[in-house]
C-alpha cells in the first residue's frame, strides 16, 4: 500500500467517514483509520442506527398490541420474538456499515484497519489486528475519534447489570425492572424501547425536568406524555450508590429538595448521564490543547493547537454531540483543507429525540432569549387541531415558533409530534435563509399533512391561526 497521503482521518464515525469522502471528492489522497471491525463508529454500530431500529420495531409491537384493534385490525396473540427483533437490528447495522465500505471504494478512500496514533504532525502509526505497526505519512490529519459513555463516580459499567447504551441495545430479554439514570436523549429513547417491550421503567434525573437544553414547554409536555405511557420518573434526584448483586442492582438515591432517601431494586441499570470526548494517549503526549471538559480546542477552521492537525465531532469543544453536527464539520474541514471556505452554522443544528411522539428543536429556546435580553413573539399550534394528526390518532404535542419581536425573524422552533424529526428540516432551512414567520405563513403547505401545523404556528405568531 502507498504510505503517503494528503489527509488521514482517524475514526470512521459520521464525522470521519463523511470528511474522508468529501476530501476524496475534492481530489485529496485520503485514508481513514478505524480500529473497530466495521466502519461507522458509535452512530452506526452502537448508537443512532441500532437504537432507531429498536425504536421502530418496539413501536410496531406496541401498536399491534394496543392500537390495531381500534383501527379494525384484529391481530390476536401478538407475541414478542426479541431474538428476531435483534437480528433485524443487526441486519440494518450491517447493511449500513457495508454501505460505507462501498462508498469508500467508490470515492477511492483508503480504509486502514487498526488503531491509529499520531506520532507527530506528519505521521500516523497504525497497529493492526496482527499487532503489526505501520507508519503512514500525511500532509494533514483529522481527529474524529468521537466520544465514550460517562459513568457515575465509583460506578463501573459491566454491560451486564450496569449498562451503557451499548448494553441496553442488546438485552436478550426485556428486564423486568429497568432503572435509567439520566433523562436526556439516550435515557428517554431506551426507556421507550424497553417500556414498550414489557419492562417496568423508572428514570432517575438529577434536574427537576427532563430533556435539559430544550424549551421548558417541551420538557413539561413531553414529561406528561411519557408518564401517560407508563414510564416512572424520579426527578430532582441524586443517585447515592448502586449496589450490584449477582442478578440485580439496588439503587439508592435522594431527593435534592427534601433529602428524602429511596431505594429501588432492578434487573438492569442504564447509565445515560452523558458522554465524554474519546481522547487517545497520543493527543496528551503531543500536548494538543484541551478545554476544562477534556475536549480538543479547535479554531474556527477546526485546527487544533498543532498546525495541520484538525479535529471534528464529539471530540471537540464546539457544538452538541450529535452525528449530523459531526457530518457538517467533516465536510467543512475537508473543504478548508482543500483550500475552500468550509463553514458550519452552529445556530441551526436540529436536535431530535426519536421517541413516540418525537421531539425536535432548532435554534434558541425562550430561556436562552431571555438571558440574551432579546425580545420575542411566540406562535404555538397544537396537533389536536391538525386534521392529519387527528386522522392518524397522533394528536399529542405542538409546534412552537419563536420570532424576534422587531424583525419577525425565526429564532427557534420546537415540535412534539410523531413526525417532528422530519418536520424540523423545513424550519432549519427557513432559519438558514433568515425567514420570518410571515414567510412560513405565506408558503402553501400540502393538505392534509402534519406540516400544516407549522404554517398555523407561523400564523399564530400574529394571532391569526385558522384552525384554532
Ligand atoms: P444527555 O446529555 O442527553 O442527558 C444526560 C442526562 O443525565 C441529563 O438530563 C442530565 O441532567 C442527567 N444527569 C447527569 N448526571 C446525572 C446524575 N448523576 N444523576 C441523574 N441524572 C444525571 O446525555 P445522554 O442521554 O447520555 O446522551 C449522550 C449524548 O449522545 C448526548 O450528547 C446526545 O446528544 C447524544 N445522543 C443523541 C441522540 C439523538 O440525536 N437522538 C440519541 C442518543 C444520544
Amino acid at each position: 500500500m502507498d504510505n503517503n497521503f494528503d489527509l488521514i482521518v482517524i475514526g470512521s464515525g459520521p464525522g470521519g467517514y463523511v470528511c474522508a469522502i468529501r476530501a476524496a471528492q475534492l481530489g485529496l489522497k485520503t485514508a481513514c483509520v478505524e480500529s473497530s471491525e466495521t466502519l461507522g463508529g458509535t452512530c452506526l454500530n452502537v448508537g443512532c442506527i441500532p437504537s432507531k431500529s429498536l425504536l421502530n420495531s418496539s413501536e410496531m409491537f406496541h401498536k399491534a398490541q394496543k392500537e390495531f384493534n381500534n383501527l379494525g385490525i384484529e391481530a390476536s396473540n401478538v407475541k414478542l420474538n426479541l431474538t428476531k427483533m435483534m437480528n433485524n437490528k443487526k441486519k440494518s447495522v450491517l447493511t449500513l456499515t457495508k454501505g460505507i465500505e462501498f462508498l469508500f471504494k467508490k470515492n477511492k478512500v483508503t480504509h486502514i484497519k487498526g488503531k491509529g496514533e499520531i506520532l507527530n504532525k506528519g505521521i500516523v502509526s497504525v497497529v493492526n489486528s496482527k499487532q503489526e505497526k505501520i507508519n503512514y505519512k500525511t500532509k494533514n490529519i483529522v481527529i474524529s475519534t468521537g466520544s465514550i459513555p460517562l459513568s457515575l463516580p465509583g460506578v463501573k459499567i459491566d454491560e451486564k447489570i450496569i449498562v451503557s447504551s451499548t448494553g441496553a441495545l442488546s438485552f436478550n430479554q426485556p428486564p423486568k425492572d429497568l432503572v435509567v439514570i439520566g433523562g436526556g436523549y439516550i435515557g428517554l429513547e431506551l426507556s421507550s424501547v424497553w417500556k414498550r417491550l414489557g419492562s417496568n421503567v423508572t428514570v432517575i434525573e438529577y434536574l427537576d425536568h427532563i430533556t435539559p437544553g430544550m424549551d421548558n414547554d417541551v420538557s413539561e409536555e413531553f414529561l406528561k406524555i411519557l408518564k401517560k405511557q407508563g414510564i416512572n420518573f424520579k426527578l430532582d434526584s441524586k443517585v447515592i450508590s448502586i449496589d450490584k448483586k449477582t442478578n440485580k442492582a439496588i439503587i439508592e438515591f435522594k431527593n435534592n429538595k427534601n433529602d428524602l432517601k429511596e431505594k429501588i431494586e432492578c434487573e438492569k441499570v442504564l447509565i445515560a448521564v452523558g458522554r465524554k470526548a474519546n481522547i487517545g494517549d497520543d493527543i496528551k503526549k503531543l500536548g494538543i490543547n484541551l478545554d476544562k471538559k477534556n475536549k480538543i480546542k479547535v479554531t474556527k477552521n477546526f485546527e487544533t493547537s498543532l498546525k495541520k492537525i484538525y479535529a471534528i465531532g464529539d471530540v471537540i469543544d464546539k457544538g452538541p454531540m450529535l452525528a449530523h453536527k459531526a457530518e457538517e464539520e467533516g465536510i467543512a474541514v475537508a473543504e478548508i483543507i482543500a483550500g475552500q471556505a468550509g463553514h458550519v452554522n452552529y445556530n441551526v443544528i436540529p436536535a431530535v429525540i426519536y421517541t413516540s411522539p418525537e421531539v425536535a428543536a432548532v435554534g434558541k429556546t425562550e430561556n436562552e432569549l431571555k438571558k440574551e435580553n432579546i425580545k420575542y413573539k411566540i406562535g404555538k399550534f397544537p396537533f389536536m387541531a391538525n386534521s392529519r394528526a387527528k386522522v392518524n390518532n397522533e394528536t399529542e404535542g405542538f409546534v412552537k415558533i419563536i420570532t424576534e419581536e422587531k424583525t419577525d425573524k425565526v429564532l427557534g422552533v420546537s415540535i412534539i409530534n410523531a413526525m417532528a424529526g422530519t418536520m424540523i428540516a423545513e424550519l432549519s432551512i427557513a432559519m438558514e435563509f433568515g425567514a420570518s414567520s410571515e414567510d412560513i405563513a405565506r408558503t402553501c403547505h400540502a393538505h392534509p399533512t402534519h406540516s400544516e401545523a407549522v404554517k398555523e404556528a407561523a400564523l399564530a405568531v400574529y394571532k391569526r391561526p385558522i384552525h384554532f
